[in-house]
């Protein structure tokens, strides 16, 4: 008998951290993974290109929701979803991240009962658990806070997360550290990501250039914080040419406001469609640094060894600062942060603990003992 194991993607940074667990998943004999997509995200530079790079079957259950407000979406993930769970009756359903798919599909399948037996119910794992950035104003600040809340199994990836946990008042058994997984994805791949030269697309030298992605609503929604965030960027441009894969939340206010037309004729600065994952990693492995808003990219750089400067006030991953190669950065400091972390060796910046390419088979494992395989 095979177990049903629901895996749940919706956006983007959600794809490399299932596809690992995916593939790891398909070596077990006693494990029947599906991928569920949500549709949050849809394009397909967002999504298809990813499953492509990542190795992944197209989805065995497309929920097709699409964009929407924060309720709209979440509130039709769950009722999509929870149609999905009644007809599968998964063993188990495992949600990664923070989107609002992620606290969508944890609430809709922890309140189904298959039968009048309470027991009778599909566990739910969340993948990424504990990370805490203590800014309630980040709708996935109140995704992760939501999500860890009402998860069966709590799998962590430094020692921070099980803290936050412990200190929320989860029970020490639910939670467990497994490391990073999305470290997983960049291992799998590393041998056909190395040989690219994503960089000669954009006429850069190895080291010659930095990578830019910006897409919180804090940084592009107010028009006066991202047209302070375009001069910043053309300012540094001029010491160091800059290559931006634009997202497209992002591309839409650049256009409302017209600075996309500024940014796209500065000489300095390449504007380019969010890539796939393998280019990206490429590009971003050959940079000089890394100026961003995303969670994963943080991680990706530190893992890398690369610098990286985070324009936000908080982050959710501090050990990417304590042992990493991340500073939370602004527009006024960023050039000052700049020259005082090149000074900087880097080669004195750790890899956390347990981002070793090994996440995935330790997720596997735990599935196996949450679901008594044994
Ligand atoms: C979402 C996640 C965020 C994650 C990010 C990665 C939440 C609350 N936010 O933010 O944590 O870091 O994904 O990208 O879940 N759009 C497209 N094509 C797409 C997807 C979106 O054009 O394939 C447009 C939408 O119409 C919308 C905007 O992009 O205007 C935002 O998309 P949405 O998924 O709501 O949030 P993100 O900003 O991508």
């Amino acid at each position: 008998m095979t177990l049903k194991i629901h895996l749940i993607a919706a956006a983007r940074p959600n794809f490399m951290k299932i596809a690992p667990l995916y593939h790891e998943l398909t070596k077990r004999e006693w494990a029947e993974p599906s991928i569920v997509h949500t549709g949050q995200h849809y394009d397909v530079n967002m999504s298809d290109a990813f499953f492509q790079d990542l190795r992944l079957p197209a989805p065995d259950i497309h929920l097709e929701v699409g964009s929407g407000s924060h309720a709209e979406q979440t509130g039709n993930v769950m009722i999509a979803y929870e149609k999905i769970i009644l007809r599968e009756k998964p063993d188990m359903v495992v949600v990664v991240g923070d989107v609002n798919s992620t606290v969508a599909c944890a609430l809709a399948a922890t309140k189904i009962k298959y039968s009048d037996n309470p027991e009778d119910r599909p566990i739910v794992c969340h993948l990424e658990a504990g990370l805490r950035s203590f800014d309630r104003s980040m709708p996935e600040e109140i995704n992760r806070l939501a999500t860890d809340a009402i998860s069966d199994a709590l799998w962590t990836p430094s020692p921070d997360a099980d803290q936050h946990l412990q200190n929320e008042g989860a029970a020490k058994e639910k939670i467990i550290r497994v490391g990073n997984i999305m470290i997983d994805s960049f291992e799998f791949l590393r041998d056909k990501i190395e040989p690219l030269r994503e960089y000669e697309n954009f006429d850069f030298q190895p080291q010659g250039y930095g990578v830019v992605t910006l897409h919180r609503p804090a940084n592009v929604d107010n028009p006066q914080t991202l047209e302070a965030l375009c001069e910043m960027l053309l300012t540094l441009s001029k010491e160091l040419p800059l290559v931006m894969p634009v997202h497209p939340r992002t591309k839409k206010n650049l256009l409302q406001q017209s600075l996309w037309e500024r940014l796209e004729n500065s000489c300095n600065i390449k504007l380019t469609e969010p890539l796939s994952y393998m280019r990206f990693m490429n590009l971003v492995l050959n940079c000089k640094l890394v100026i961003t808003d995303s969670g994963g990219i943080q991680e990706e750089t530190t893992y890398l060894k690369i610098p990286c400067f985070t324009l936000r006030p908080n982050t959710e991953r501090p050990i990417t600062i304590t042992e990493g190669t991340n500073r939370l950065s602004t527009v006024s400091n960023i050039a000052t942060d700049i020259e005082e972390s090149l000074r900087v060796p880097i080669q004195d910046r750790k890899v956390p603990e347990l981002w070793d390419g090994k996440t995935a088979s330790r997720v596997a494992d735990s599935i196996a003992t949450l679901l008594k395989v044994h």
